[in-house]
């Protein structure tokens, strides 16, 4: 078992398979010229199933895989099936823009439910957030895997001024299809223009969809990061990720792995462990992993002093999150 000095156990671990993508989301990839990780410094399949191994043998039950885009990785189909043979829950985060070419390779993994994200229901509006003219593909994929039956939830960022005029669009969504709209408060990270009057936070969120919905509180699982919701008669559910203005660091069970083969503990640490050049060098990482989770914040990283309200993004020790990955 890997557990904190918090007595948490860690039996989560997310592994970024690349920190390329193909779209250009403002508040994640800082520079269009953004200079992506050479494939030689990227964790290689044997070496990505070397790791997942290792983890799951110290208690690892549930593996995501994000990017970057993941499925963006020219081997991500082998990844993806070859990860599922491991006994764990096998999910991904992706940006949905490829889902089309990589459906009968999930259904053959086993993989039934996924994170697709989508900020907004307007395409000149996604073509402002992610630089790139992809909303239609992005659409469809998510109806196709609608219809294959796939869980899906969708993640839309929700930023003060660009679209929190949506939510409850998103929420009319849910009325007839079964997508699980997740609404996610603004989170700084390196490079990403954050600023605290741009959060639209739960609170804020709950009052807009009040408004025009009734909504009942659903029953959480013990370490869901969203609080979730849904309108009585809707087919989809909605729920909310309030890391910034409430977090939910006391459950967390997360671990997560760069495209690069460095481990983090926390989404917003700002230290590392490089597994990668250890396993390389044919060192022990055991050690390293256990080590790293015994470095473990309280919450948020350590990094967040004060409320978000008071908080500088400079003062923020991480990486982009194209480097992170979700
Ligand atoms: N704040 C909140 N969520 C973010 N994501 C990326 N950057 C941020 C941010 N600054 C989300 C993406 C994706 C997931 C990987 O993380 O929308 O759904
Ligand atoms: Fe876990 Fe860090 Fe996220 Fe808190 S901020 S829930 S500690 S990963």
């Amino acid at each position: 078992m890997i557990t904190d000095r918090f007595n948490r156990v860690h039996n989560y671990l997310r592994i970024s398979l690349t920190d390329n993508c193909n779209l250009r989301c403002f508040y994640c990839m800082p520079e269009e010229e953004y200079e992506f990780t050479p494939a030689s410094r990227l964790m290689q399949l044997h070496e990505i199933e070397a790791l997942a191994k290792i983890f799951v043998d110290l208690g690892v039950n549930k593996i995501r895989l994000t990017g970057g885009e993941p499925l963006v990785r020219k081997d991500a189909g082998e990844i993806i099936l070859s990860l599922s043979k491991l006994p764990v829950k096998l999910t991904l985060t992706t940006n949905g823009s490829r889902l089309h070419e990589f459906v009968d390779t999930l259904g053959q993994a086993g993989v039934h439910s996924l994170n697709i994200s989508l900020d907004t229901l307007q395409p000149e509006k996604f073509q402002l957030i992610t630089r790139r003219d992809q909303f239609q593909k992005v659409y469809d994929n998510i109806q196709l895997l609608l219809k294959r039956n796939f869980h899906v939830k969708v993640n839309m960022v929700v930023m003060k001024g660009l679209n929190n005029n949506e939510i409850n669009d998103f929420i009319e969504w849910t009325r007839h299809e079964p997508v699980h709209i997740r609404f996610i408060e603004f989170m700084p990270f390196t490079g990403n223009r954050w600023t605290s009057n741009k959060v639209f936070t739960m609170q804020e969120m709950l009052e807009v969809i009040g408004k025009k919905y009734e909504v009942v509180r659903l029953q959480d699982e013990k370490h869901d990061t969203a609080k979730g919701y849904q309108v009585p008669g809707h087919r989809g559910t909605f729920a909310i990720i309030s890391t910034m203005s409430a977090n939910f660091c006391g459950e967390c069970n997360r671990m997560r792995l760069t495209a690069d083969g460095k481990m983090k503990n926390c989404l917003f640490s700002g230290y590392e462990t490089d597994l990668l050049s250890a396993l390389r060098k044919g060192e022990d990482v055991i050690p390293l992993i256990h080590q790293n989770i015994y470095n473990k914040a309280k919450e948020l990283g350590g990094q967040f002093t004060t409320d978000f309200e008071h908080l500088h993004a400079e003062d923020i020790h991480n990486r982009s999150m194209i480097t992170i990955g979700g």
